[in-house]
C-alpha cells in the first residue's frame, strides 16, 4: 500500500525565523500518528505569515505531493499579519464552511476567544485543506471536532481510503457510502 501523504503547514513569523520552536506542527503529527492506522507520512513546511508563501506551500502540497489532507496551523486570527484564511480561500476550488463553524463552536465551549479564529477549510483537487489556530492546545480540540467527517470527505474528493485507530473520533460514512 502506497503511504498517503498528509501536509502539515505551520504559519508563523516567529517560528519561521527561529525566535521560538514550532510546537504546533509536531502536535499535528503526533495526533495524526495516534489516529491514522494505515500507512501515511507527513510532508512538513514552516513559512512566515506572508500570503504568497502560504499559497505556494499549499499549492506544492496539493499539486506536487498529492496530499490527501493538508492541515495548517497559525495565522487565522484578526491581527494584521494573520492571512492564512485568505491564502486558503485563494488556492481552494471549493470551500467547506461547516468545518470552521464546527471547530469554533466546539472550541468556544472551553475558550471564549475561539471566535477570534477565522479558520476555514476547503478542497483543492483531491486535497482537503483544514486551517487550525496556532496554539498547540487547539490542535486536538479542533481536529477532533471535525474528524468524524474527514474520511468521507476524502472519499468524495477522490483521495485514498484511510484507516483509523480506535483512539481517533469514529469516522461517519452514510449507510449508502
Ligand atoms: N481554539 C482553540 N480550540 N483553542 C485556543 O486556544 N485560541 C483562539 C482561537 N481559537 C484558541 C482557539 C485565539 S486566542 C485566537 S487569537 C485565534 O484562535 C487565532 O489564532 P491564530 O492566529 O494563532 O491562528
Amino acid at each position: 500500500m502506497v503511504p498517503a501523504v498528509v501536509g502539515v503547514l505551520t504559519i508563523s513569523d516567529r517560528a519561521s525565523t527561529g525566535v521560538y520552536e514550532d510546537k504546533s506542527g509536531p502536535a499535528i503529527q503526533s495526533v495524526l500518528t495516534r489516529w491514522i492506522a494505515s500507512p501515511w507520512r507527513a510532508e512538513c513546511r514552516l513559512v512566515a505569515d506572508e500570503q504568497p508563501l502560504i499559497e505556494a506551500a499549499l499549492r506544492e502540497l496539493a499539486d506536487e505531493f498529492h496530499c490527501a489532507l493538508i492541515v495548517t496551523t497559525g495565522g487565522t486570527g484578526p491581527s494584521p499579519r494573520d492571512v492564512t484564511p485568505e491564502a486558503t480561500v485563494a488556492v481552494c476550488d471549493r470551500m467547506l464552511p461547516g468545518f470552521g463553524e464546527q471547530m469554533r463552536a466546539v472550541s468556544a465551549r472551553t475558550v471564549p476567544t475561539a471566535i477570534l479564529s477565522r479558520q476555514v477549510a476547503g478542497t483543492r483537487g483531491s486535497s482537503l485543506i483544514i486551517n487550525l489556530p496556532g496554539k498547540p492546545a487547539a490542535i486536538e480540540e479542533c481536529l477532533g471536532a471535525v474528524w468524524a467527517a474527514v474520511p468521507y470527505c476524502i472519499d468524495l474528493i477522490g483521495g485514498p481510503r484511510l484507516l483509523f485507530s480506535a483512539e481517533a473520533p469514529a469516522p461517519f460514512r452514510p449507510t449508502s457510502a
